[in-house]
């Protein structure tokens, strides 16, 4: 599609002017319609789970070849359930990137024959602006500045926000992120894939001081972080075990893994507090959906007088109201893409 070719309708900022937003950067495939002012009308995602469970992590051309299949029923479904019409919708948001290459592709195609037979604006979205926005949907004064921490499957990312969009790095993981830790624990442990649910529910029946894991602080005052050495203490303690104290200990193992990354995520997001000199703290991506993380931030907020954001649990994870209310953002801000729009796997986040 060339720009030439086609014009796009000018952004519909009326209350009747709905978003829809598309979400196709690894193994969920997403679609949400979300009001001009920001309210979810719908949010609809169809995990691809079943199918890259038997090969214990995500197989980027089934990811694909199932996102083919299923985008266009979930675009109906987010307009059945929001009680959207296609003549109805205002502008399509679509992430751009970081994700799978094959596919981002899906979701940016899709998006761009929709919008230009639609004529439609058309916007990008990155993915992590995407998570961030998931902390705003349903508190929308959620205080800013603040500290910021991004925990998903491939981000471990402290963030300083001084105003809105404005986001200074603090510290980020230096090799696995706290999502992969999770995903790769599990796997080592025999509790499949995706691996953060299932380590998150076994653990609630372990002992989190079972096993004293190592806490990777790196230096005294970095904000980085590191997994890979918890990663190789559990592989060294799996060894000392037979199949059947294995079991026996699994729920403690899990436990207690899950305990040494979660300590080590808060003890660090809020140095990142002390230190900017902020009262509020928002954690947002897949693993700010776990149940121990989630626990712990309340204590400590409760105890700091910090105030805590996080996303409800259906925004935690990949879903597509995330990228229709940054989309809405971006689009309110001037922001619109051409039709030359492509997917781009390594989308960086704006810093400054
Ligand atoms: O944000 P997300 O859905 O996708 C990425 O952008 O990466 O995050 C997926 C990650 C996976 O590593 C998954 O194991 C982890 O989030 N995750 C969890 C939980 N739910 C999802 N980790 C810990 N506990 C959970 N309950
Ligand atoms: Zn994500």
């Amino acid at each position: 599609m060339s720009e030439r070719s086609f014009t796009q309708r000018g952004v519909d900022t009326s209350p009747h002017g709905l978003i829809l937003g598309i979400e196709t950067s690894c193994d969920e495939t997403a679609a949400a319609l979300v009001d001009s002012d920001g309210r979810v009308r719908a949010s609809i995602v169809s995990s691809q789970h079943d199918i890259h469970r038997r090969f214990g992590g995500v197989v980027p051309e089934l990811a694909s070849r199932s996102h083919i299949e299923q985008i266009e029923l979930v675009v109906e479904e987010a307009l059945r359930v929001g009680g959207g019409t296609w003549s109805g919708l205002g502008a399509i948001g679509v992430t751009q990137g970081p994700g799978l290459a094959g596919a981002l592709l899906v979701g940016v195609c899709y998006a761009k024959s929709l919008a230009y037979a639609l004529r439609l604006p058309l916007v990008a979205v990155n993915h992590l602006d995407g998570h961030i926005a998931s902390a705003w949907i349903d508190s929308p004064q959620f205080p800013i500045p603040c500290v910021l921490l991004v925990v998903s499957g491939g981000h471990t990312h402290l963030y300083h926000v001084d105003r809105p969009g404005s986001y200074h790095l603090l510290g980020r993981t230096l090799d696995d992120a706290a999502g992969e830790a999770f995903d790769k624990g599990s796997q080592m442990l025999g509790l499949g894939y995706p691996g953060g649910p299932a380590i998150d529910k076994l653990a609630r029946t372990g002992d989190p001081e079972a096993i004293a894991f190592p806490r990777s602080i790196i230096k005294k005052g970095s904000l980085d972080f590191s997994f890979s050495g918890l990663k190789t203490a559990l592989l060294y303690d799996l060894r000392r075990l037979d199949p059947a104290s294995l079991l026996q200990r699994q729920a403690d193992l899990a436990a207690s893994y899950q305990e040494a990354i979660v300590d080590v995520l808060v003890q660090k997001a809020f140095a990142a507090v002390r230190r900017c000199d902020v009262s509020a703290l928002a954690v947002v991506g897949g693993v700010s959906a776990n149940s121990r993380l989630r626990a712990v931030l309340e204590q400590c907020s409760a105890r700091e007088g910090i105030r805590l954001g996080l996303p409800p649990l259906g925004y935690c994870t990949d879903n597509a109201a995330m990228i229709a209310v940054a989309g809405r953002l971006a689009l309110t801000q001037g922001r619109q893409s051409s039709w030359e729009l492509e997917a781009n796997p390594r989308f960086e986040l704006a810093t400054q």
